[in-house]
């Protein structure tokens, strides 16, 4: 299994804590936001990390994380130019991938549970996970059946058919790369994830899982505080980084 941080985007939410560094950079209580994604993939056992980056703020990331060494893993950097879409990530990491399953995560989302075992025990397909939320219109909204075996998977919908959002963590067999380069460019110009799930889901190969636990999605700064408040109150101690 290997492991993706993407870490890029403009961050423009976040002015003018951003105008000098990466969102992704910016403290969360006592560590980088980075720290909480990363902390998630090495709990697992990923060594192998590609972590992928906007252009303007690469070396900062460089002296922060270095080789992984530190880490007792091993780093490796690309850029992403734009800001193109999440399932870019799999198309500049193809060479990377080189067919082996991945786990993906977005370098501003940090989760209070552990995800170790259904990182370990994945074989094939896709796996993501999907949360209850009140505002389920901002994610990637899941619809379920009755028997809660999900039917559509739809990005920022209007009209959501479930409260259940999906968070950026997402384990994909080798075909990923395939598959995005097979997705067509939204109405917003982004290459969707949602689009990927959506083959996975077509061929019947999808495993969404249900998580109660607190998820943040670090890109607001009401969120960006609420992190501080998760990380001091209840994840600190858990760290291993
Ligand atoms: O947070 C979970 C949600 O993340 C999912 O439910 C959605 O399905 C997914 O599309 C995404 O939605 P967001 O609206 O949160 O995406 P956003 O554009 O804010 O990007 C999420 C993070 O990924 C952000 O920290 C910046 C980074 N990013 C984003 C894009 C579009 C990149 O590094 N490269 C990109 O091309």
């Amino acid at each position: 299994m290997k492991g993706i941080i993407l870490s890029g985007g403009s961050g423009t939410r976040l002015r003018p804590l951003t105008a000098m560094t990466s969102k992704q950079l910016l403290p969360v209580y006592n560590r980088p936001m980075i720290y909480y994604p990363l902390n998630t993939l090495l709990k697992a056992g990923i060594k192998d990390i590609l972590i992928i980056i906007a252009p303007e703020h690469a070396g900062n990331y460089l002296n922060l994380l270095g080789s992984g060494k530190e880490f007792d893993a091993r780093f490796t950097y690309e850029i992403q130019d734009e800001p193109k879409g999440l399932a870019e990530a799999f198309i500049i990491g193809e060479s990377f991938l080189d067919n082996e399953n991945v786990t993906m995560i977005l370098g501003d989302n940090i989760f209070a549970d552990d995800f170790s075992e259904e990182i370990k025990n994945f074989e094939k397909g896709g796996r993501v996970f999907a949360k209850k939320v009140p505002d389920p219109e901002r994610f990637g909204v899941v619809e379920f059946d009755n028997d809660m075996k999900a039917v559509s998977i739809v990005e920022k919908p209007k009209n959501p058919k479930s409260n259940y959002a999906i968070p950026g963590l997402y384990i994909f067999d080798g075909r990923v790369s395939e598959f995005a380069k097979s997705v067509e460019p939204s109405a917003r110009g982004e290459i969707e994830i949602t689009e990927i799930q959506q083959k996975y889901l077509d061929r019947g190969e999808l495993d969404v899982r249900t998580f109660e636990n607190e998820w943040i999605d670090a890109g607001t700064f009401e969120s960006l505080h609420e992190a501080s408040i998760l990380v001091k109150n209840k994840l600190d101690e858990k760290m291993i980084i």
